[in-house]
Formats: C-alpha cells, sequence, structure tokens
C-alpha cells in the first residue's frame, strides 16, 4: 500500500513539474514575441501608441519601434541626418512624428517611403542645409508640416519650392515661421491645392508679388513681423482676390510717406487685413508708432522730385569738386617741376615767333609802301 502511495505521489508532482515548465515556456514565448513585436525601445517611454524618446540625446531613430505605434516624438535630440535606413520597417499607423530641436541637417531620399500614412511632420527648430525633394514619397498625405526655425540657409527654400509641387498634394498647414527668408520663389504655394493655413511670422520678407501667395484655397496668411514697407497697389489686389483669405500685417515697419495712400485707401474699404488697426509706423520719425488708419493725408509727405534728385546729388557733387581739386594740384606740380623745360619752351616759341614775324616784316616791307611799313616798324618796337 505504501508502495503504491509512494509512486502515485512521484507520478503527481512528475505532472505539476511538467505543467509547470509547460506555463514557463508559454510565458516566455509570449514575452519573447512581444519584445518583437512591440517592446518600448530604450530610452522610449510607450503609452498605449505613443512613444516619447524626448531629451535622450538619441543620434538615430531608436529600433525596433512597436509595429502600433501612432506618434512618435524624437523632438530634443542630435540626430542630425536621416536616411533611407531610419525607418527600416513599414510603421502603417504612424501619423504624427515630431524631431523637434535635435540638429537635424539632412534628410536623404527615401527617408519616409515606409510611412505611409503620416498626416503631420514637425522639423521645427533645426538646421536643414539639405532636404531632398524625394525624402518624402510623392503621394505623401501630409496635412501638417512644420519647418519653423528649420532652415540653416534661407536661401534654401527654392529647393522647398519643388519639394513642396512634387510631394505635399494634401498640406493643409505649412509654417515657415523664423526662418529669416527674404523672398519667395514665384508661385511655389501656387500648387497646394489644399492650403489653408501659411505661417510666415518672423521673416524677412521686403516685398512680394501678386503672384506669390496665389491659392484659392487659403485662408490664413500670417506676415506679421516681417520687413514689409508698403504694398503696391496691385500685390493689395491680387490678395484681395483670394475668396476666404484672411492676412495679418502687424509689425512690419510701414514708411508712411506718400507711396503709403493708396495702401491706406484698401485698409479702409477691405477687411481682409484682420489686424489692420494694428498697423503702425516706423518710418518717418515723427510718425513712429502712428497707427496707419488715423494717418491724415497731409502727414504723407514725399520729397517733391526736384529736391530728390539734389539730394542724391549732393554728395556726388562734393566728391566731383575733390576730384577736381585733386586734379588742378596735381597739375599745377607737374607745371613746377617742369618750370625749367617749360621755361625752356617758351623761350622756343617766342624765338619762332619773332623769326616767323621777322620773315612777315621783310615780305611786308617789299610790298607795301613805305610809309606803312614804317608805321609797323615803330609798332614792333
Ligand atoms: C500597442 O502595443 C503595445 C505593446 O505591445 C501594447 O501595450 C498596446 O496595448 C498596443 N496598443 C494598442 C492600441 O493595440
Ligand atoms: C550626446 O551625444 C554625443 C555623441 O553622439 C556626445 O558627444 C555628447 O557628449 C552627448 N551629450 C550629452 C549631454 O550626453
Ligand atoms: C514632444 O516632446 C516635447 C518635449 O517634451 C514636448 O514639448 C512636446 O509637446 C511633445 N509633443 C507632443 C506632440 O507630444
Ligand atoms: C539607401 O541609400 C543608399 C545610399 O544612398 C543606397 O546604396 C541603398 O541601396 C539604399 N537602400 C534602400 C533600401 O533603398
Ligand atoms: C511648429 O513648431 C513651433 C515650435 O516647435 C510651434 O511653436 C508651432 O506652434 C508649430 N506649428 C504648428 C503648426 O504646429
Ligand atoms: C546657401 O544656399 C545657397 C544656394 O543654395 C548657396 O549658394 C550658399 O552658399 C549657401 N550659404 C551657406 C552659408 O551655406
Ligand atoms: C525670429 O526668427 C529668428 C530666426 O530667424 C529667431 O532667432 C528669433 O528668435 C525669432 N523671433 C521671435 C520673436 O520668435
Ligand atoms: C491704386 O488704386 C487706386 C484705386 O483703387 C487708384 O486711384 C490709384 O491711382 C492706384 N495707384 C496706382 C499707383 O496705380
Ligand atoms: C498679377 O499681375 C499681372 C500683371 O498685371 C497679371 O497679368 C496677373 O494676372 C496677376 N495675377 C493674379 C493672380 O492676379
Ligand atoms: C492688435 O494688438 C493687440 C495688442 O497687441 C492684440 O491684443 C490684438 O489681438 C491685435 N489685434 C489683432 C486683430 O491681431
Amino acid at each position: 500500500m505504501s508502495d503504491v502511495g509512494l509512486l502515485r505521489l512521484l507520478q503527481l508532482q512528475r505532472k505539476q513539474k511538467n505543467m509547470c515548465n509547460l506555463t514557463l515556456c508559454f510565458l516566455l514565448v509570449l514575452t519573447c514575441s512581444s519584445s518583437s513585436l512591440s517592446l518600448c525601445p530604450a530610452h522610449c517611454s510607450c503609452e498605449s501608441t505613443v512613444v516619447n524618446c524626448v531629451s535622450q540625446n538619441l543620434s538615430s531613430i531608436p529600433q525596433p519601434l512597436p509595429e502600433n505605434v501612432t506618434t512618435l516624438n524624437l523632438s530634443g535630440n542630435n540626430i542630425r541626418n536621416l536616411n533611407n535606413e531610419s525607418f527600416p520597417r513599414t510603421l502603417e499607423h504612424l501619423t504624427h512624428l515630431y524631431v523637434s530641436g535635435s540638429q537635424v541637417e539632412r534628410l536623404d531620399s527615401m527617408v519616409f517611403k515606409n510611412l505611409p500614412n503620416l498626416r503631420l511632420l514637425d522639423f521645427s527648430n533645426n538646421r536643414i542645409s539639405e532636404f531632398n525633394v524625394e525624402a518624402l514619397p510623392q503621394d505623401s498625405k501630409i496635412e501638417v508640416l512644420n519647418l519653423s526655425k528649420s532652415l540653416f540657409n534661407h536661401s534654401y527654400i527654392g529647393v522647398f519650392a519643388d519639394l513642396f509641387r512634387r510631394s505635399l498634394p494634401k498640406v493643409s498647414h505649412l509654417d515657415l515661421s523664423n526662418n529669416d527668408l527674404m523672398f519667395l520663389p514665384e508661385g511655389i504655394f501656387t500648387d497646394l491645392s489644399n492650403l489653408a493655413v501659411l505661417d510666415m511670422r518672423n521673416n524677412t520678407l521686403v516685398s512680394f508679388s501678386n503672384e506669390t501667395f496665389w491659392n484659392r484655397a487659403l485662408k490664413e496668411l500670417d506676415l506679421r513681423d516681417n520687413a514689409l514697407k508698403v504694398l503696391p497697389n496691385m500685390t493689395l489686389a491680387g490678395l484681395s482676390l483670394i475668396p476666404d483669405l484672411r492676412v495679418s500685417l502687424a509689425g512690419n515697419p510701414w514708411r508712411c510717406n506718400c507711396d503709403v495712400e493708396d495702401m491706406l485707401i484698401w485698409l479702409e474699404k477691405h477687411d481682409f487685413v484682420v489686424d489692420r488697426l494694428n498697423l503702425t509706423c516706423s518710418d518717418p520719425t515723427e510718425l513712429k508708432n502712428v497707427p496707419l488708419l488715423h494717418l491724415e493725408q497731409s502727414q504723407l509727405q514725399c520729397w517733391s522730385n526736384a529736391e530728390d534728385v539734389e539730394r542724391a546729388l549732393e554728395p556726388s557733387y562734393v566728391f566731383l569738386g575733390m576730384v577736381l581739386a585733386l586734379i588742378g594740384v596735381i597739375f599745377l606740380l607737374v607745371l613746377y617741376l617742369n618750370r625749367k623745360g617749360i621755361k625752356k619752351w617758351m623761350y622756343n616759341i617766342r624765338d619762332a615767333c619773332r623769326d616767323h614775324m621777322e620773315g612777315y616784316h621783310y615780305r611786308y616791307e617789299i610790298n607795301s609802301d613805305p610809309r606803312l611799313a614804317s608805321l609797323s616798324l615803330n609798332s614792333d618796337v
């Protein structure tokens, strides 16, 4: 009996051991599979489908990223270069990608080829000097592109013109603020048929044409804090043709002379400039900070044309005088240094003259009557 009981006990223990092994194995398999699919990468924290890898001094995109990631925040890192290896696996669900303030300099071709459903791309606060035209797929679904303070070289905007045209058919909100942009290529936004909000705040635009922002979809255009001094009729007419456009223009150094009159008429008649009450003069000094819409006609003075020309010529007259004086001094110096030669030369001339005159007198005396000849001889003495 005791032998049988012992056997049973042993069998039972073995069974339990097997079951233990099985569950252990199961757990192991589970963790293994889950880690290969969607374990949170090192230096990141994952909450549901949001992956945060903020300010970790990462120099590349952490791998592997969970397959179900929808939002990835990589702000505040040190990712100088993104290339076709940065996102090696297709992330079907990734829609929001933030790479702000991460020292990004280069984006090579095909960077985003594995992110087919990106809707928002934030590359603000970087110093991009190379953004390959083929970095984004041609049919990208990007709706919001943030390039605020991200261009290393303001001349680089020309390349973006091609990129926008090629790769941003769906973009509706484009942030190009704080980039020190001085000019915009003609028609850079024309083909973005969904572009509703365009932020150009705090650049250094001096002027733009009636075609620059021509885009029927545009609803909000922020041109505050640029370097605009006056907008001519045609430019304003161009803006007013965009059906639902609202423009912000405050913080520009408006020059309040007679040239601004046309613009004032526009501001009074049309209300597409939403902050028109906030526009103030910065030039001339006596009108500094006066709101444009408080100006009186009599305050808007220009130099008359004659005065203008005089003012322009004043410095050149001074310069001309100085040049002439210098030439005079040099001339006198040359004369002085050559004084002996000149003396000799003058004597030579005098002698030649005398010879000539004598010959003349001789002929004259022969040909004329003696009374006149004696007279002329007397006058010669
Ligand atoms: C995404 O994957 C992670 C890791 O496996 C998981 O914890 C999370 O629940 C998943 N989220 C969704 C919405 O499936
Ligand atoms: C960040 O990483 C770079 C190299 O990638 C290193 O030189 C630097 O010291 C790191 N900075 C910090 C604050 O850890
Ligand atoms: C990404 O992280 C930065 C730094 O913590 C934070 O300021 C920013 O709001 C985050 N962005 C999103 C969309 O969560
Ligand atoms: C990635 O780019 C490198 C160099 O530009 C190229 O040699 C390589 O074939 C590319 N890889 C893929 C998967 O496109
Ligand atoms: C772009 O980024 C800047 C700085 O990170 C932020 O202030 C701004 O609101 C962002 N613009 C958009 C459209 O999200
Ligand atoms: C800026 O870009 C222009 C044109 O792309 C180039 O000629 C110029 O050298 C660049 N300047 C700097 C400082 O990189
Ligand atoms: C304006 O943009 C410049 C860079 O072009 C930046 O340094 C400055 O901080 C910005 N000013 C504001 C008020 O954002
Ligand atoms: C601008 O338009 C106004 C009428 O809207 C017109 O009186 C004025 O002469 C125009 N100015 C110029 C420079 O064409
Ligand atoms: C801009 O002005 C030019 C010259 O007057 C004109 O031919 C063109 O149609 C205008 N464009 C727009 C979009 O108003
Ligand atoms: C005008 O400026 C004031 C003070 O800076 C500001 O509160 C207000 O929002 C501005 N108005 C518009 C329409 O931007």
